[in-house]
């Protein structure tokens, strides 16, 4: 019995108590360590003891945190679905080198097991939060990577920098996360985040079973599906994939910053965080899923999700929904299937996709030498391959990945995305698959068809008067006149409009459009109404009427001002309108008292509302439009302060295919106008995104690009902003209420930032609608704008103001149309 107390003294003696001025790192043999104390790395960073998290004190975990922060975010946990239900609670390492966790009665509540056995072994905390068994005999470098047993090879809900997701293949050994079961329970919870081995691995996670997202396969740069995952100034990050282990590790850039990876059973989600030290709190730096279109396989077999369709789900070229009953009441998940069956050795080819996050590569293959025309040929030759691609992006790209059976779970990337070749009967590929020799024929039959017409339109074109030419000019537009035939629309008639705006009287007249004048009205059964109605007088006008009819019958957004119908009796031609009673845009954002009825979030709102409806017109809606002649006074407000595009007299219509075109009349309105319109008569959607542009910029910035003055020196608002946003000064550029600004600083720099990529001088770099929608509300860093179109001084001879503000009386003509290139 003395000599059983003799060695408890001796024990208790050896027991690692914390001392004042330096906490011990490590255990050995026959030292514990008892709930009270702790470890403490080397540097201080993390510290390893028992916590009880909740409400019961008597409920002891071994757990690992950082000692730095104060408030303690548990990384590690030993025992996790085992608590030590009654105190004391005790770590020591036994006789054979291993770390044993013991409760009151002794009992072994939790132990390790070392992979071989130790002379002189120690349990020790490293500085990098990882807890390791290692012996002091063999290796001396506590960073040695012989570790018998160490902490980062079983994580809990947090991947640590420095450690590593995925497998050990030597040892068929994997590294997962899985989150807690609740904030009080550490026990594994039912969501799991790690690589999964495909021959083209990928990270998924799961709750249970289910898979509810992937990250789509290692493409050399990133994962697929994750375009956020770049080079930034956090953390750099690696993925390895050889025949030993298939992993991903990061680590951050700067030793002073805090940021983990942690998987959030509470919102089923994978999450990065920093520590914000002046702040005293961790703050959200990615969250993934990051949207709807990253739930799995939302959109079933080749269907392909983008974010700012609606419906998000669509059907891949070449394939309709399965059951279309079920699609279109937005169950997707049957998926779509092919027009036409594939004839496999009788006549396949491959139609490529670009931009998507590739699909699931659960039924892949993949070879990293060999290249993608012998990628192309293997897959052909092998009828069950239904699409191939580039396994690795980097540099000009190179390796092949095939897959194999349904492809799942694609989704277009606005950046990043990936090309995808996939295999089609020829029926569907068109004239993609004509001999080299045939394509020379045709292309030489196409070009002497074209010289022909090209003669033929200039012989033409000098015969005729001015006034048609226009009219044709528009008509040659529309692709086909039975668009304008099949125009079914509600029809007023005379009469009803006549006594709706008290025939025409001067006090119902709201301004002035863009071919004459804009009555407001009421309808017998209440219903306010805009008529538009064309004046007699106007030349132009008459086509811009009927453009906008042709146009806008087709249309419905929510951001597009709504029509709804026309009257055309005798000489009147007539628009309906839907009334909006908050008029438009300039109305308020020009003005100073007005501005300040639109504070940050009604302007955030309107912004979004205009992108919105842009967006719909250059790729939502049945025709492809441009608008032309987007600003501040076409947007009008409803009751709700929502953005209505209006005025579609100088929009364009475009086939799916055609991305920009040319014109002789360059019509629109100085200011907004983007600098390849003006100068060489060429528009496109992104000449579209250059007036956004200009218009976000105003609506942030409070004041007109065109007419700006700032007394230091010559610059329009554009060039303004982009001056003090290049010195990092660009708040300067809002003059709100301060709290109001101060409130929303992140986001006004943001818009500002979107505002400039979208007045960039190279339409190529400006980003196109969709791109624009998730920028501005995206969290991730912006590229870097190049300098904006009409950066420079204005021309010393200015062209006078063609603004038509519709609701403002308005003694000039209105007439927009700029003709200065006519004479070329
Ligand atoms: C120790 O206590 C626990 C809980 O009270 C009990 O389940 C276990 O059987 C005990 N072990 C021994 C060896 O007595
Ligand atoms: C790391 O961050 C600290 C604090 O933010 C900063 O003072 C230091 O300069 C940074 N070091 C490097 C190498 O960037
Ligand atoms: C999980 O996510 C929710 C919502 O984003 C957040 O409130 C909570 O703090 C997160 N939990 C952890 C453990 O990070
Ligand atoms: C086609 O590829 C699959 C998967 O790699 C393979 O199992 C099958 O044998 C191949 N078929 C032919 C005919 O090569």
């Amino acid at each position: 019995m003395a000599i059983i107390s003799l060695l408890f003294v001796t024990i208790e003696l050896l027991c690692v108590f914390p001392k004042p001025n330096r906490a011990a790192d490590a255990i050995r043999p026959t030292q514990f360590l008892r709930n009270g104390s702790t470890l403490v790395s080397n540097g201080g960073r993390f510290e390893l003891g028992f916590f009880s998290p909740g409400s019961n004190p008597n409920r002891l975990y071994l757990g690992i945190w950082y000692k730095t922060i104060p408030v303690r975010r548990v990384v590690w946990v030993a025992n996790r679905d085992k608590p030590i239900e009654h105190p004391p609670a005790t770590l020591t390492l036994n006789g054979t080198g291993s770390l044993v966790l013991l409760g009151r009665n002794q009992s072994v509540v939790w132990s390790t097991i070392s992979s071989k056995e130790a002379a002189n072994p120690a349990a020790q905390l490293l500085d990098t939060g990882n807890f390791v068994l290692r012996d002091e005999q063999r290796d001396t470098n506590s960073y040695s990577a012989n570790f018998l047993w160490q902490s980062f090879d079983y994580p809990s809900d947090t991947l640590l920098p420095g450690m590593k997701l995925g497998w050990d293949l030597r040892t068929g050994f994997v590294r997962r996360l899985t989150s807690w079961k609740s904030s009080d329970d550490p026990s594994p919870g039912e969501l799991i985040y790690g690589v999964e081995l495909h021959s083209y691995p990928e990270a998924v996670m799961r709750r249970g079973s289910t898979e509810i997202y992937r990250s789509g396969p290692w493409n050399g740069l990133r994962y697929s599906g994750a375009p956020e995952l770049r080079p930034n100034p956090l953390f750099h990050f690696e993925f390895n994939a050889n025949l030993e282990e298939v992993y991903y590790t990061y680590q951050l850039n700067n030793d002073s910053v805090i940021s983990i990876l942690v998987l959030n059973g509470t919102s089923s989600a994978g999450q990065r965080y920093i520590w914000i030290e002046d702040q005293k709190r961790w703050n959200l730096y990615v969250s993934l899923p990051r949207d709807n279109c990253d739930t799995y396989s939302l959109c079933g077999a080749y269907g392909i999700c983008v974010i700012n369709e609606s419906p998000v789900c669509q059907c891949l070229k070449g394939f309709t929904p399965k059951s279309p009953g079920k699609w279109n009441n937005m169950n997707w998940s049957q998926g779509c299937a092919r027009n036409k069956p594939l004839k496999c050795g009788k006549g396949d080819g491959f139609a490529k996709f670009d931009g998507l996050k590739l699909p699931d590569t659960t039924h892949s293959w993949v070879n990293r030498s060999m290249n993608l025309k012998e990628c192309r040929a293997m897959c052909l030759a092998n009828c069950s391959c239904v699409a191939y691609t580039k396994s690795d992006i980097r540099g000009g790209g190179s390796g092949c990945a095939m897959w194999f059976g349904d492809l799942m779970d694609m989704r277009q990337l606005p950046i990043g995305g990936q090309e995808l070749c996939i295999r089609m009967p020829d029926s569907e590929l068109g004239a993609n698959h004509f001999s080299m020799k045939q394509l020379v024929i045709i292309v030489a039959v196409i070009a002497v068809y074209f010289g022909i017409i090209i003669v033929g339109y200039c012989i033409c074109r000098r015969r005729r008067k001015t006034k048609e030419n226009a009219e044709n000019d528009i008509r040659n537009n529309y692709n086909n006149e039975r668009q304008e035939r099949d125009l079914e629309m509600p029809s007023f008639d005379l009469a009803s409009i006549v006594n709706a705006t008290s025939n025409f009287s001067v006090d119902k007249k709201l301004g002035e459009g863009g071919f004459g004048p804009v009555y407001k009205g009421v309808l017998l059964d209440g219903q306010e109404i805009a008529v538009k109605r064309l004046s007699m007088s106007s030349g132009q006008g008459v086509n811009e009427f009927k453009n906008e009819v042709t146009l806008i019958a087709k249309l419905q957004h929510r951001n597009l001002v709504k029509f709804l119908g026309c009257c055309i009796e005798g000489d009147e031609r007539m628009l309906i309108y839907e009334y909006m009673p908050n008029k438009s845009l300039d109305f308020f954002i020009f003005d100073e008292t007005k501005g300040k009825l639109l504070d940050w979030s009604k302007r955030y709102h309107i912004i979004f509302g205009i992108a919105r409806g842009l967006l719909y017109l250059h790729q939502d809606s049945r025709l492809r439009i441009i608008h032309r002649d987007l600003k501040a006074s076409n947007v009008l407000l409803d009751n709700e302060m929502n953005a209505k595009i209006s005025d579609f007299g100088l929009a364009r219509c475009f086939g799916s295919s055609q991305t920009m075109a040319n014109t002789i009349r360059v019509v629109g309105t100085y200011g907004y106008m983007a600098p390849e319109y003006v100068v060489d008569g060429l528009f496109s959607i992104k000449s579209d995104v250059f007036s956004f542009g200009v218009l976000l910029l105003e609506i942030v910035i409070g004041k007109k690009n065109r007419g700006f003055y700032h007394s230091s020196h010559n610059l329009n608002l554009i060039g303004h902003a982009w001056r003090l946003w290049k010195e990092g000064r660009a708040l300067e550029l809002v003059n709100g209420e301060p709290y109001e600004v101060s409130c929303h600083v992140p986001t006004i720099l943001r818009c500002i930032h979107v505002g400039l990529l979208c007045v960039q001088q190279q339409p190529e770099d400006r980003p196109n609608m969709s791109s624009v929608l998730l920028l501005l509300s995206s969290e991730g860093t912006l590229p870097q704008p190049n300098q904006p179109g009409f950066f420079v001084d204005r021309s010393p001879v200015e062209v006078a103001e063609y603004s038509s503000n519709k609701y403002t009386p308005s003694s000039s003509t209105n007439d927009i149309t700029i003709t200065h290139l006519e004479a070329r």
